[in-house]
């Protein structure tokens, strides 16, 4: 089996969705071939991947392969490299009816990764957890950053600085971990969600949990949520958790959401009206700007000041944490691989065998031989 890992083109795209570790891995059993520069953005070099056994090409070579293994998905003058037939496993971006429908007509059998099931084996392949976790830590980086103080609580013969308050807002993985890392520097958290489970885990990590109860029996079935994901809350309940995140973010300094429900523009948390109320100098970090924000003023790509808050609005936090997000970005798709190759000894030699039966095959195929399997 011939498996190509082109370059990526989307601008800001820092990952690459093989490391010379995985590669080794799969060259033992095939021909890997690296475009050129792949690793570039993320420390890797050329020499690298050859030597972990992998030929190195030129775009066309890497798109030209039989398995192509892509962090995003292929445009258009991608496609057109591509054979139909040919398999691409990525981050494809399942919810996009256009993107889907263009991998359907260009002939691919598309695995997009968003969409592996949240089953205990699937765990090794969840790339949204995988890059979550990476974007959790980093929005803490960069939220320290640009935040003109210290996190953590000083005592200084010049006097005591205070520790920084931080409001976490969505505590999926990527709450949770901008939840450990706040803590390490010293922050003192705050974090909402709506799926009860999670206030047990803000407590063990030493938040306080900021709870708006449920108040009728369909508020509290809706927060369960389906599949580990949110569901959209009722009115009146986003109406009362508003009122509480408003009093809690007078108090705070820093604000990091995270909040996204599956195939839906994000939940919107922090109204203009919060962040009026904010203190000035305190910073938001929104990371659901990609989906259209959890507030409303944060700019997609962009640091802005409103009202005297800095709202950075980097949609992709896990870029830039390129070297990591990809070692484990390449270690999910390598375990997603295993389902569709390396059977040789059960299918009598063949080298790729989609099991459409397969719950992780059935939830990801969203292409099949010209057919547009997820609408
Ligand atoms: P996500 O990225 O879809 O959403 C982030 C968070 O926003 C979620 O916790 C969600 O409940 C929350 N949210 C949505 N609407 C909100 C609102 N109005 N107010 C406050 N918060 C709101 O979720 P993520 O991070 O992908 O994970 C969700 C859960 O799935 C986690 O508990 C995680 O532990 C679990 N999980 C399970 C896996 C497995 O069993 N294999 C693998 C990965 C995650």
């Amino acid at each position: 089996m011939r498996i190509g890992i082109p370059a990526e083109t989307r601008p800001g795209e820092t990952r690459v969705a093989a490391t010379p570790e995985t590669v080794k891995k799969l060259a033992a059993k095939h021909q890997i071939v690296v475009q050129s520069g792949a690793g570039a953005s993320a420390s890797i070099t050329d020499e690298a991947y050859a030597a972990a056994g992998a030929a190195i090409g030129s775009a066309a070579d890497a798109l030209g392969a039989e398995i192509v293994l892509k962090v995003r998905a292929p445009d258009a003058a991608e496609r057109a490299q591509m054979k139909p037939g040919s398999v691409v496993i990525g981050m494809l971006n399942p919810f996009d009816a256009e993107t889907v429908a263009a991998l359907g007509a260009a002939g691919l059998s598309a695995f997009a990764l968003e969409a592996v099931p949240r089953i205990t084996r699937a765990q090794s392949m969840d790339v949204l957890s995988s890059q979550a976790n990476i974007a959790g830590y980093k929005a803490v980086m960069v939220a320290a950053n640009t935040y003109q103080r210290f996190m953590p609580m000083l005592m200084t013969a010049a006097g005591t600085v205070k520790a920084a308050r931080v409001l976490i807002m969505g505590v999926g993985v990527a709450g949770l971990q901008a939840i450990a890392t706040a803590k390490r520097l010293g922050a003192v958290i705050e974090a909402s969600d709506v799926r009860p489970p999670v206030k047990e885990q803000v407590e063990s990590l030493g938040a306080k949990f900021i709870d708006v109860p449920f108040l009728t029996d369909e508020e509290k079935e809706i927060a369960q949520g389906v599949g580990g994901y949110a569901r959209p809350m009722p009115a009146d309940w986003m109406r009362r958790q508003g009122e509480l995140v408003h009093e809690r973010a007078k108090q705070a300094d820093i604000i990091i959401t995270t909040a996204l429900i599956p195939g839906r523009p994000a939940p919107v948390l922090i109204s203009e009206e919060t962040v009026k109320a904010m203190k000035p100098g305190s910073v938001i970090v929104d990371l659901a700007v990609e989906q259209g924000g959890n507030c409303p003023l944060s700019e997609l790509g962009k640091t802005v000041v409103k009202h005297g808050v800095s709202i950075v609005g980097e949609p992709n936090l896990a870029c830039l944490v390129a070297a990591d997000a990809s070692a484990l970005y390449a270690r999910n798709v390598l375990d997603f691989l295993k389902l569709i190759i390396d059977k040789e000894d059960k299918s009598g030699g063949a080298p790729l065998l989609i099991d459409r039966e397969d719950e992780i095959i059935k939830a990801t195929l969203v292409a099949h031989a010209g057919e547009v399997l997820r609408k």
